[in-house]
């Protein structure tokens, strides 16, 4: 049978042995870990990909975004308060819908990690290399700072793929973000977006939100005249990319263990960082779109440091630069986030025996999974070395809508399985908002472009592939019916 391995949750938290954790944080700093975790590549640099596909109306999109996701989080701390153990989505999964869907749905937190990590990485290098242009004067041609898959294309983006491989070390020997170190970067982003602000506000132009909604609503193909590809446009399909600019915020539902009063703060934590970026992100957009103008194929729309970008274009260069240079310090903290992430889902994985165990082997020194950690790290710097931020951040929320899809779902189908195991914090209204988060997650992710599709089902199909040549055979469950 395919369907029969479920994992039970009571054998979940077995296997993790978790110790149990302090209870130490309160609203507050949750709400600062999500907006550590949130504000990023998103905001800095995908906001030029918004206005090419919505133009003005981008502001709809970020609104949109922001509710599938803070529908999406308050089934997420459900289950992660739940199930305090890592592996998030994969391991949510093993116990809701068994063994080969929380392969399918660990499968695809690849994407959702790992290449948001590529992406950030992209999102970091744009900014660095103008960064280079303005201050010392010097410009990188194209083929070491373009991937053969951009619109503008060159060889192999050298500094995405080389922050990449810094964030792998950096892992490897052991890095842990501690609050204070999180506030410190929190403070950084937060005030190079209050910077923005302060210049682009006043320089609003009412006539640049016109036309407001050149594209229309939902997602439709057109050739785009500058690059000559097709591209994917409309309000909702800059929403399914802006979403990018909101992921993260799982960070705090799965801190639900180390938090006093979870059923109050998680709650608090998430919709606080979420809304506190939402607000940001809207402000932000509106400082863009009115300043320079925000028409597809316009100006800001073409920029690979949309923000620093805007600064110059409306004549503050230094508040350009001082921008350029808090992204340039802040976003590797976000890759870092995301690499850590992934790394610790592949080493669940592999304590499950679904992939090989080398993946759970600890360094004798540093006592990280080094191995799972080098791969991972190779893994994001070649895609952040080949593809542009548009389309890896796009492939990213396709692994993470599905991952979303599956946690909403579950969440229904766990309070009918298993209704009395203690729930420290309960979705409200579950039987409107459950549904309401994955028709959301379908939702966006039918915006997608048809490419970003195509490629998740391909990841998904070479998935299926492992699961059945290599990891269906060794899972530890399996072997433990008997059916392996
Ligand atoms: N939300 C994170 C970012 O925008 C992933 O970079």
């Amino acid at each position: 049978m395919i369907f029969d391995r479920v994992k039970s949750l009571d054998a979940i938290l077995a296997t993790a042995e978790k110790k149990s954790l302090t209870r130490t944080l309160g609203a507050f700093q949750l709400t600062m870990l999500g907006i550590g975790a949130i504000i990023g590549t998103g905001i800095f640099v995908l906001t030029a990909e918004a206005a090419n596909k919505a133009g003005p109306a981008m502001m709809i999109s970020f609104v949109i975004a922001a509710v599938v996701c803070a529908l999406a989080a308050l089934c997420y701390a459900e289950l992660a308060s739940m199930v305090p153990v890592s592996g998030s989505a994969y391991t949510y999964s093993y116990a809701t819908f068994g063994e080969i869907i929380a392969w399918i749905v660990g499968w695809a937190l690849v994407l959702e990690y790992a290449i948001a990590a590529s992406a950030v990485s992209v999102g970091w290098s744009g900014y660095m290399v103008k960064l280079a242009e303005e201050i010392f004067n010097v410009s990188i041609p194209n083929t070491f700072v373009k991937g053969p898959f951009d619109d503008d294309p060159g060889l192999i983006n050298i500094p995405a793929m080389l922050i990449g491989l810094v964030c792998m070390a950096l892992l490897i020997v052991g890095t842990k973000e501690s609050a204070r170190f999180n506030a410190v970067l929190v403070a950084i982003k937060v005030s190079a977006l209050l910077l923005f602000l302060v210049f682009a506000l006043p320089a609003i132009n009412a006539a640049n939100f016109e036309p407001f909604s050149p594209n229309g609503f939902f997602a439709r193909e057109v050739m785009d005249p500058i690059s000559n590809n097709m591209v994917t446009v409309g309000v909702a399909a800059a929403a399914a990319s802006i979403f990018f600019a909101y992921v993260g915020f799982d960070a705090v539902s799965t801190a639900a263990e180390e938090t006093i009063n979870p059923q109050r703060n998680i709650p608090i934590g998430l919709i606080g960082s979420l809304g506190i970026c939402t607000v940001f992100y809207l402000l932000v957009a509106a400082g863009a779109i009115g300043s320079i103008g925000a028409q597809p194929g316009g100006e800001l729309s073409q920029s690979d440091d949309a923000l620093a970008f805007v600064l110059r274009e409306i004549g503050h260069g230094w508040a350009g630069d001082l921008v350029a240079i808090a992204a340039g310090i802040a976003l590797p903290s976000v890759i870092l986030m995301m690499m850590f992430g992934q790394t610790r889902i592949f080493f669940v994985m592999a304590r499950d025996g679904l992939l090989p165990d080398v993946f759970s082997k600890l360094h004798p020194k540093y006592g990280t999974p080094h191995i799972v950690t080098m791969c991972t790290g190779v893994f994001v710097a070649l895609f952040a070395a080949l593809f542009p931020v548009g389309k890896l951040a796009d492939i990213s929320n396709s692994g993470t809508l599905f991952a979303f899809f599956t946690v909403a779902v579950g969440v229904m189908i766990l309070r009918r399985t298993d209704p009395s195991r203690p729930r420290p914090f309960r979705t409200p209204l579950f039987w409107l908002i459950c549904p309401l988060a994955a028709a959301g997650c379908v939702f966006l992710f039918f915006q997608l472009s048809g490419y970003t599709e195509l490629m998740f089902l391909g990841w998904t199909v070479i998935g299926l592939a492992v699961y059945f040549l290599y990891s269906r055979g060794r899972s530890h469950v399996g072997r433990s019916l008997g059916s392996a």
